[in-house]
C-alpha cells in the first residue's frame, strides 16, 4: 500500500526568509538582465560594465552583481575594487551590506556595485562548490541594500553552472544576454547557454558578437581577426535577436585595468558601439513591458 505524503499546509513553514527577501527586493527592479557565455574570456564582464555605464550614462539608475564567485572582477572593472563594503542594522536585527557607488566623478549616474571582490581579499582564492556558492549569491541579491534600479545587470562566469541556476529560480530575469566571439568553438558553447536561457524561459534573449573585428590603427580599416558574422548565425539558427557587434579596441582592455569602462571614452569606436547596443536594449524592453502590460487587464 502506498503511503500518502502529510498534507499539513502551515503558512510561512518551509518558505526561506532569505528568498522571500529577494522576491520583495526585485520588485524594486525595473529590468533585470544576465549577461552570460559558454566559455570565458569573450568579453561578458567588459559588456557587463559598459552596458551599466551606459545605461547610468543615459541617467538610468543601476545595480551590477558580479555572480562570478570564484574569478569576481567587476568592482576592479568599475574602479570601485578598494571601496569597503558598510553594513546598516536592519528594524529586524539583521545586517544588510551597502553597495559601494561609482559616479565616475560626477559623470554618470552612480552605479551601484556588489561582488564577492569585496568581501575576500584579491589572493585568496574561494574554494566553495555548489550549495555555498548558491547561499553567496542569494546573499548578494538578498541581503544587499539595492533599493530601486532601472536596471540590475548580473555578470555570470562562463558556462551554465550553479550561479545562473540559483538566479534564474529566484530572480524573474526579463533578459539574456549572451556573449559570444566570432569564431566557430566559442559558438558551440554558447549555443548551449541560448538554448538554457529560452528553456528556463527569459523572455528576451539576445546574442552580442565581442571582439567582432579589428580597426587597423594605422588604415582605419576594419580587420575580422576571428572570422566574421558568427555571432549573427548563431541568433538566426537559435532564433533569438543579434543586438550587435563590439569591436576589439586596445583602449578598451586598458580602460578596464584602470576602472573606466570603455564607453565613457565617447570618441572610441567601442564606445559608439556600446551605446548604440544599449539604446536597442532599452527600446526593445521597454516595448515588451509595453506589450505584457497590455495583456495584463484581459487575464
Ligand atoms: N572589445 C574588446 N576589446 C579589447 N579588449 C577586450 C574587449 N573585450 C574584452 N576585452 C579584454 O579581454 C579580457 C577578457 O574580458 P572579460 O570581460 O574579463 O571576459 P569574461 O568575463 O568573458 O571572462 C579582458 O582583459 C578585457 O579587458
Ligand atoms: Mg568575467
Amino acid at each position: 500500500m502506498a503511503i500518502k505524503a502529510p498534507t499539513v499546509n502551515i503558512s510561512g513553514l518551509g518558505t526561506d526568509p532569505l528568498e522571500e527577501r529577494i522576491k520583495t527586493k526585485q520588485e524594486k527592479w525595473k529590468y533585470k538582465i544576465a549577461v552570460l557565455s559558454g566559455k570565458g574570456g569573450v568579453g561578458k564582464s567588459t559588456v557587463a560594465v559598459n552596458l551599466a555605464a551606459a545605461l547610468a550614462k543615459m541617467g538610468n539608475h543601476v545595480g551590477v552583481l558580479d555572480a562570478d564567485i570564484h574569478g569576481p572582477n567587476v568592482a576592479k572593472m568599475l574602479g570601485v575594487d578598494k571601496a569597503e563594503v558598510l553594513a546598516e542594522r536592519m528594524e529586524d536585527g539583521r545586517f544588510e551590506m551597502i553597495p559601494p557607488m561609482n559616479d565616475f566623478l560626477g559623470q554618470i549616474t552612480p552605479i551601484k556595485v556588489m561582488s564577492m571582490g569585496f568581501l575576500v581579499s584579491e589572493d585568496q582564492p574561494v574554494i566553495w562548490r555548489g550549495p555555498l556558492v548558491t547561499k553567496a549569491i542569494k546573499q548578494l541579491l538578498g541581503d544587499v541594500k539595492w533599493g530601486e534600479l532601472d536596471f540590475m545587470i548580473i555578470d555570470f562566469p562562463p558556462g551554465t553552472g550553479d550561479e545562473i541556476l540559483t538566479v534564474v529560480q529566484t530572480v524573474k530575469l526579463d533578459a539574456a544576454i549572451v556573449v559570444t566571439t566570432p569564431q566557430e568553438v566559442a559558438l558551440l558553447d554558447t549555443g548551449k547557454a541560448v538554448n538554457m536561457m529560452k528553456e528556463m524561459e527569459v523572455p528576451y534573449v539576445a546574442v552580442i558578437e565581442n571582439m567582432s573585428y579589428l580597426i587597423c590603427p594605422y588604415c582605419g580599416n576594419e580587420i575580422d581577426v576571428f572570422g566574421k558574422g558568427g555571432g549573427k548565425k548563431l541568433a538566426e539558427k537559435e532564433g533569438v535577436e543579434f543586438l550587435g557587434g563590439i569591436p576589439i579596441d586596445l583602449k578598451a582592455r586598458e580602460a578596464s585595468d584602470a576602472g573606466i569602462p570603455i564607453v565613457l571614452y565617447g570618441d572610441t569606436v567601442a564606445a559608439k558601439a556600446f551605446m548604440e547596443l544599449a539604446g536597442k536594449l532599452v527600446e526593445k524592453l521597454e516595448e515588451l513591458k509595453a506589450k505584457e502590460e497590455a495583456k495584463e487587464p484581459e487575464s
